[in-house]
């Protein structure tokens, strides 16, 4: 079989899941090629080293030029912090490699746009780890909006609440920092953006409201040897946006992205209201997708529950029996599975570079709105190619 040679950069939480996500991709989907971990770079070759040998990469190095060089590196992953995104990809699409990036895809919708037209000039392949979206349920939910299933769109209510950052001590990161990406909106509220262009369609205008709750953080973990700990680091960025959308075709909605929500560890949700019935979905029991139909006998009316199995999507390629439940480790995979696939055989990945700008655009125009509290128009954030 043919083989493709991955560089991963970092090796954080995003890092280990796509290194092992490489690892066992092979065993699950007939892939047109066969990764081979050939170079993982990290901050420091300490790091690098350590992460190199436990997730059984050949080659390590500090310093992700290096690894975008390397002649048998045929994939570049980016798994490190978001202001290194456009640097990298760039570096990588000069040299005719296709990306696959966590996301957001960038900080600023310049970086963005530079991404998505470099590499569509270069014609290479790009993917974004909008994961929630290999969801086979999420993309069941999809089916049953395009059938017309619930009928017309009318109204679509769409959060991303977690509470890593609920405790006013939590300490200051890279996530917290707006020259890097940082803030609610764009390292959460990203996501449910995604879900919501992928069942609703584009949105043609956003209200926003914005608002940093806990101006100051300590620059360490309280338990953290580092000398200053007990400094604190000025915030700038929000801890939880709302806003309003209007979709291009009709339909109004509300989503929120909210780090501050105790007691919410993963709960991506939508409830999506349509003239002949609803979807309701929470990334906390992924597994199920709620399914009301109108026109039920009254007193025996209710919300059926589709359990995944088998009928659903890529399901079956993780276990021929329903209701076994996959977790967010095999939406990795899915995922590293679309990238392998566009390269060996379909030569398209999805959601690529180009829906992550649209997605960016969103992330632009809801910041604009708030801050001057207006309505934005998508269209003033639209900027044509050169
Ligand atoms: N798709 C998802 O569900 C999801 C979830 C979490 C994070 N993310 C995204 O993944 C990315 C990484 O987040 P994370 O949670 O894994 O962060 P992390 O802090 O756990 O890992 C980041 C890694 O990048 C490394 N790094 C930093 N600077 C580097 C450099 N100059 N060269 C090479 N490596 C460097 C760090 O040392 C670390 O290993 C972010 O863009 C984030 O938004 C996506």
């Amino acid at each position: 079989m043919k083989t493709i040679g991955i560089g991963l950069v970092g090796s954080g939480f995003m890092g280990r899941c796509h290194a092992n996500a490489y690892s066992s991709v092979a065993g699950i989907f007939d892939v047109p090629l066969k990764p081979v971990l050939k170079m993982l770079a990290d901050a420091n070759l300490e790091m690098a080293e350590a992460a190199a040998q436990s997730l059984q990469f050949e080659n390590f190095t500090s310093d992700w030029q290096k690894l975008v060089d390397h002649p048998e590196v045929e994939l570049v992953d980016i798994t490190a912090p978001n202001h290194l995104h456009a640097p990298i990809a760039l570096a990588a699409i000069a040299k005719g490699k296709p990306v696959y990036c966590e996301k957001p895809l960038a900080c600023t919708l310049a970086e963005a746009k530079a991404m998505r037209d470099a590499a569509t000039s270069a014609g290479v392949a790009t993917l974004v780890g909008y994961n929630y979206l290999q969801n086979p349920m999420i993309q069941t939910a999809r089916e049953i909006v395009q059938s017309g299933e619930i009928g017309e769109l009318l109204s679509f209510r769409g959060v991303h609440a977690e509470d890593f950052m609920a405790d006013a001590q939590a300490p200051y990161t890279t996530r917290l920092d707006a020259g890097q990406g940082g803030g609610a909106l764009y390292d959460i509220g990203s996501h449910i953006i995604s879900l919501a262009r992928f069942l609703v369609g584009p949105i043609s205008e956003v209200m926003g409201m914005q608002r940093t709750v806990y101006p100051e953080r300590p620059e360490a973990a309280k338990h953290s040897k580092i000398s200053g700990s007990k400094r604190m680091k000025t915030v700038k960025v929000d801890d939880q946006t709302h806003f309003l959308a209007r979709f291009e075709n009709g339909c109004c909605g509300t989503l929120e992205a909210n780090w501050l929500a105790w007691g919410r560890k993963m709960n991506l949700a939508f409830e999506l209201n349509g003239s002949k019935g609803t979807l309701v979905f929470t990334q906390e029991h992924f597994n199920e997708l709620r399914l009301y139909q109108a026109n039920q006998q009254p007193g025996r009316d209710g919300f059926k529950i589709l359990e995944a199995g088998p009928n659903h999507g890529t399901y079956a390629k993780f276990c021929p029996a329903p209701g076994h439940q996959l977790g967010f480790n095999e939406l990795k995979i899915i995922e590293v599975f679309q990238i392998l696939h566009a390269l060996g055989a379909s030569g398209k990945s999805w959601p690529d570079f180009h829906e992550a700008y649209e997605i960016q655009k969103i992330l632009v125009a809801v910041n604009n709105s708030a801050k001057e509290s207006r309505w934005c128009s998508l269209d003033e954030i639209d900027s044509p190619s050169p």
